[in-house]
């Protein structure tokens, strides 16, 4: 089925959006004009556990223009917790205000409304708390006791872990620690809430348009269709933006008591307390291997920690049960209540860590064996997913890492640490493999297409967000690909909760999804169009001119793309490798990326430019996980002490390489029928791992702890 090729997918085009982002008229949450809106600001507790014992609200009551202070004395009842949605990541509802009881440090104690923004900032300060204390548990390391299996366990095994140990002639055993770190989009998280007559628009800052509606009419039991929500423009979310967090509820409260629309955005300083986090992660790795490289055994055990009141686990382990041929497998997740916020997905959840420990540890077992990492990859490569047993969709790792190695001359690699030197540096070179899931779901779109002086035009709707990713881009590629007409003439509109239904943005589920999804109404439309008039499905024909066959100016289709049958047959994965030049100053011990080369190989590339933003977006994550990202804990209060960008470094252009981002060119009509897989998350994947592995070669130092920071390396 096609018609006049127009080849809209594949080329490197600019963001069609890009105009209205630089001039300032892309709206994000709080931008739009929302007429009579007050603000408001939350109030935070200052303890980690105990309760409330009494909260005065008169001085911020009196103070100028306040509106109304919100707390769990006066703020309405709403459903408990229930069921999770695990396969997004997210809750169905998000209580808030709803008792006396603190359960970390910065949770939401009450909500101050006014009419200005500066008024609603000071009276929040005037709300006073006493607090009934209790101590915290915010230690990992001492309530090891308290370590429990998730109920929904993702533990496996294969084989027998102590024969396959027992079979090896080199064994090794390390742990590694990763911190709690945070997303930090360069949005924070806002909203504009409206409550009119029991029908809600929120104008809100969300990675997933359609669950945002879910979680609304669930907390406040009302029906769905009575829900809209708009996230036209969202700057970056990284994870914390698919939850449908509290303050969003916490507007809505306000706006249902005042019956005027609230904005209320979380600062910077609460965004550490208050949308989300990456927990703390002790991971124990074992490997056995042969002398020759084969592995016969690899467990992978996480500890990490979740709140007191709600299961989060970020599954480090899944990634060592799928990437190499090991016959004996023990993947374990164990989870420590603590008094944090309930952790959530952060870029590429489980294989961004995951892989640190894997990989890292591979590089530590090629050491013992004296061979190149490399090759033991390869050595021990499999086309059938063993944890699933089915073969992968595709799987171009080998190729990934050879030809790696070739572009970034891995050959003039030095194998004994401290060889390669310049004046006071100590140059390391350093590899990694990455693989992260490219799922593909359910997506629904529609178009209308129209003539304008004899011009064909169309314009695509869904409810997909486009989270500085390219959503907008790529979906007027795949329109004009499949309408046949040039990009410039297609216009996308998303984030949009009255649009066809998608799955949003996260888990690198996006551009196969969404793409699809517009493909599917793009064909209907033509199908449809033809079939009218009795043309062959195999004829070409321009859009405008079936239009004028049809006496048409206007017409509308929707359509539906979903996995296949086949799909489920496959496990459908992309891969990519990773290598890193990194510089050590022996004295100092200060690090300096000098190079990476970044291979992946993610089925067709839609766009090549957005493609490379994403890869490089993960790359500089990854630096900053490798180097300098760390949320500090208060030891005895449990405060993140880490409030700001000035204590939490991400990478700034300084600290980045040099980055070369090659695409393996591939289409894999078994992932969907576009060929198209996830890169998202592809990009941080295994990134730190490759880094560490260059500062051994450099130095002969284990770095098993990040971020790697200078004094680790003194
Ligand atoms: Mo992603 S951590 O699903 O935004």
């Amino acid at each position: 089925m096609k018609t006049i090729k127009a080849s809209g997918i594949g080329k490197p085009i600019d963001r069609i959006e890009g105009r209205l982002k630089v001039t300032g008229m892309a709206k994000y949450a709080t931008e739009f004009p929302v007429e009579n809106k007050v603000y408001a600001q939350a109030v935070n507790s200052t303890i980690a556990k105990g309760e409330i014992v009494s909260i005065d609200t008169s001085e911020a009551e009196k103070a100028a223009g306040v509106l109304a202070v919100l707390t769990h004395k006066n703020a309405e009842k709403l459903k408990a917790f229930e069921e999770e949605m695990p396969e997004l990541g997210t809750t169905t509802i998000a209580p808030v205000l709803q008792s006396n009881k603190v359960h970390y440090y910065g949770e939401y104690v009450g909500l101050v409304v006014a009419e200005t923004f500066e008024q609603a900032t000071y009276a929040a300060k005037l709300v006073k708390v006493k607090y009934k204390e209790e101590t915290p548990d915010i230690h990992l390391d001492k309530s090891r006791a308290k370590a429990y299996k998730p109920t929904e366990s993702s533990d496996f095994s294969r084989g027998d872990m102590d024969a396959g140990m027992a079979a090896a002639d080199q064994t090794l055993e390390a742990t590694y620690n990763t911190p709690i770190e945070h997303h930090h989009p360069m949005e924070l998280h806002a909203v504009i809430a409206s409550w009119n007559n029991g029908k809600v628009l929120a104008y809100t800052s969300q990675q997933m348009v359609d669950n945002s509606t879910i979680v609304i009419s669930d907390t406040f039991q009302i029906p769905k269709k009575d829900v809209r929500v708009v996230a036209a423009f969202v700057g970056g979310g990284f994870g914390s933006k698919l939850n449908t967090d509290r303050h969003v509820i916490l507007a809505l409260m306000a706006s249902k008591k005042l019956g005027k629309p609230v904005q209320l955005t979380v600062t910077r300083n609460q965004m550490f307390t208050n949308t989300g986090m990456r927990q703390h992660n002790e991971q124990n790795m074992r490997i056995g291997a042969k002398k020759d490289g084969t592995l016969t055994a690899l467990s992978h055990e996480t500890l990490s920690h979740t709140s007191t009141f709600q299961e989060y686990q970020e599954p480090c382990g899944n990634v060592s049960k799928m990437l190499y041929k090991v016959p004996n497998n023990l993947i374990k997740h164990r989870l420590i209540p603590l008094n944090f916020q309930t952790p959530c997905s952060m870029r590429a959840p489980g294989e961004a860590t995951g892989s640190f420990a894997l990989e890292s540890a591979m590089d530590e077992m090629a050491w013992k064996l004296k061979m190149d990492p490399i090759d033991f990859r390869i050595k021990n490569d499999t086309q059938i997913d063993l944890s699933e047993e089915r073969p992968f969709s595709s799987r171009l790792l080998i190729e990934c890492l050879r030809i790696g190695a070739e572009k970034f001359g891995w050959k003039e690699r030095k194998m004994e640490p401290r060889t390669n030197t310049n004046g006071n540096w100590l140059i390391g070179y350093g590899v990694s493999a990455a693989s992260r899931e490219a799922p593909y779901k359910k997506t629904s779109s529609k178009v209308i297409i129209s003539l304008e002086e004899g011009k064909a035009i169309a314009t695509i709707q869904m409810d997909a967000t486009d989270i500085g990713t390219g959503s907008y881009t790529i979906i007027a590629q795949t329109a004009s690909e499949y309408l046949g007409i040039p990009t410039e003439d297609v216009t996308v509109e998303l984030g949009d909760s009255n649009y066809p239904v998608t799955p949003g943005s996260g888990g690198s589920w996006g551009a196969a999804s969404y793409c699809n999804g517009a493909r599917a109404a793009c064909e209907n439309a033509i199908a449809e169009l033809k079939r009218k008039k009795n043309i062959p499905e195999g004829e070409e024909i321009a859009l405008a001119d079936l239009l004028k066959q049809n006496d048409l100016t206007k017409f509308e289709a929707e359509g539906t793309a979903e996995p296949s049958e086949e799909f489920e047959k496959y496990s459908v994965f992309s891969f990519g490798a990773n290598f890193s030049e990194v510089w050590v100053d022996k004295d100092t011990g200060m690090s300096r990326i000098k190079r990476m080369v970044n291979v992946g190989s993610a089925g067709k590339i839609l766009n090549p430019k957005t493609a490379y933003g994403q890869i490089i977006g993960g790359l500089t994550m990854g630096v900053g996980m490798a180097l300098t990202e760390q949320t500090k804990i208060e030891p005895n209060f449990g405060n993140f002490i880490t409030r700001s960008f000035a204590d939490y470094h991400a990478p700034v252009n300084l600290d980045m390489a040099n980055v070369e981002v090659i695409f393996l060119p591939e289409e894999d009509k078994i992932a969907n029928k576009m060929g198209v897989k996830g890169i998202g998350e592809l990009g941080i994947t295994s990134v730190a791992a490759s880094i560490a592995n260059a500062i051994f070669n450099a130095t002969g130092k284990r770095m098993r702890d990040l971020p790697i920071t200078p004094e680790k390396l003194i």
